[in-house]
């Protein structure tokens, strides 16, 4: 099928309707699938050829047409035709185009819709390593800041109100382990888009004597489809990447909201770098975070990425639907702000600097109510009984003007008979955070764990990321069973 004619239009008698075709086509955005489009082609024809349609030579002319026209995409001088819907129609419009026949013969055995499957698995195969990475990057640049503040006192907050003293880096590190956990999620779903659709045709499999399990094992996957219905409707791996791209999304959104706390002249704990803060236009003085504003507001448009597809794939009737089309844009639209949103959050951590001063003095005065209470437990009396005496000691020193960090002796004598004077010492917000030495908690020894334990963690995933730790294990089983592997060895 040549010329301005769609690949379908023996059976019609007019052209498209414009307006129709305006509304239909995918190609404005699943253009940028054009090398999974060729990798896809190149491996059905050599399906093709292995099941006898194309000979040796037909096979490899597909192959150096195809390899023609990823040279001129690479340097974006493909030329797309009128009749071209998607990147599908338009690759195999242009084989037809260059080699006639031979190039007619390519969409043998197959479907868009086994295709559309195929190049999208594969673009996310690609897309989550490298998300994966920038999580990694951004993940090291809170650890090395965490290193740096392992010893500065900050108050730790709960209702945003100063809640206890915490050493810095177990905020720090509060924000790197959800991370550790987007990282594994954007493997899984790595893992989920790794399953080959191609060969399931438009959804019943063919009467040609293709071979699925080669061509999977061919184009790299780590498994291929069971049922051919299945292959070309299901998105859970989109919706899967969508869900880890959602959730680092709200991650990214609340670090991105206490960098805007932290840099305000009322917090004053970080300055941000040149680099990576905005001015403004009519007030010269302002020094704006901008960056961290944006990636708040990510979150909500990575959010609703998920939901759309989710409402799109709700009540769907099996096999393909022209609905799932609306898949890519929001696929599309989560990598990409991530492809943003990663690494200029990673360069304006590794670079804000923190007013170790101003965040110990914002330790404040109450943080040590919790350990004061505590101190009562440690001399046998009930936590309940503890907390009232305690925070009533709180309540009268305020009324008196004071503050329980000035609170005496006598003070603590009044507020109940238990207490000692050594008990004063708790009043020392680096005392309070040294006691808390149960797991996981801010003591220096837990926070040495902490860092000891992200590291690994990083390790393990620079070991991944640069393929040395098996990603596939579960689903080199599967091909296994299924002989996949095979075929090609
Ligand atoms: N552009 C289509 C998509 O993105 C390709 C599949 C078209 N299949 C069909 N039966 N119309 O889903």
């Amino acid at each position: 099928m040549t010329g301005d004619k769609p690949l379908w239009a023996g059976r019609f008698s007019r052209g498209p309707a414009a307006a129709m075709q305006a509304f239909g086509d995918s190609l404005p955005f699943d253009q940028r699938m054009w090398r999974e489009d060729i990798a896809a082609t190149a491996a059905h024809a050599r399906a093709l050829e292995r099941a006898g349609i194309l000979t040796p030579e037909e096979r490899g002319s597909i192959e150096e047409a195809l390899a023609s026209a990823a040279a001129v995409f690479e340097v974006g001088t493909f030329v797309f035709d009128d009749a071209d819907e998607d990147i599908h129609s338009a690759v195999e419009r242009f084989l037809t185009d260059r080699l006639g026949d031979t190039g007619a013969k390519i969409h043998a055995g197959r479907s868009r819709n086994d295709l559309v499957a195929t190049d999208f698995r594969l673009w996310l195969k690609g897309t989550t390593l490298r998300i994966a990475a920038g999580i990694h990057e951004l993940s090291a640049a809170l650890v090395a800041q965490a290193e740096t503040h392992r010893d500065t006192l900050a108050p730790g907050y709960t209702h945003l109100q100063r809640a206890q003293p915490i050493l810095f880096a177990h905020h720090l590190l509060a924000h790197a382990f959800p991370l550790a956990r987007d990282f594994d999620r954007m493997l899984a779903a790595h893992r989920a888009a790794d399953v080959s659709p191609l060969g399931a045709a438009a959804f019943a499999g063919t009467s040609l004597p293709l071979d699925p399990v080669a061509t999977a094992a061919d184009l790299g996957f780590a498994a291929v489809f069971d049922n051919a219905a299945d292959a070309v409707s299901d998105r859970d791996f989109a919706l899967e990447f969508l869900a880890a791209g959602a959730i680092l999304g709200v991650h990214l959104s609340r670090l991105g909201e206490e960098i805007v706390l932290w840099t305000t002249s009322e917090f004053g704990f970080a300055v941000l770098d040149d680099a990576y803060a905005q001015g403004s236009s009519i007030m010269p003085q302002k020094k704006n975070p901008d960056i961290a504003e944006l990636v708040r507001a990510k979150g909500a448009r990575m959010t609703a990425n998920l939901l759309h597809l989710l409402g799109v794939m709700k009540g769907l009737p099996l096999a393909y639907d022209k609905d799932l089309q609306e898949d890519k844009e929001p696929v599309f639209d989560t990598a990409d702000t991530l492809a943003g949103a990663l690494p200029v959050l990673a360069g304006l951590v590794a670079t804000m600097t923190f007013d170790t001063d101003r965040l110990a003095a914002a330790v404040g005065t109450a943080s040590a109510a919790t350990d004061l209470a505590e101190w009562l437990v440690g001399a046998g009396v009930p936590f309940r009984e503890a907390h009232h005496a305690v925070g009533s000691l709180v309540g009268r020193l305020g009324a008196e003007g004071r503050e329980l960090s000035g609170a005496t002796v006598d003070d603590l004598a009044a507020a109940h008979p238990a207490f000692r004077p050594e008990a004063l010492e708790r009043l020392d917000p680096r005392r309070c955070v040294e006691a808390r030495r149960s797991h996981g908690g801010t003591a220096p020894e837990r926070i040495a764990d902490q860092l000891e334990c992200i590291r690994a963690i990083l390790q393990r995933q620079k070991s991944v990321l640069l393929g040395s730790e098996p990603k596939r294990i579960v689903k080199d089983v599967a091909l296994g069973r299924r002989g996949a592997r095979g075929a090609d060895s």
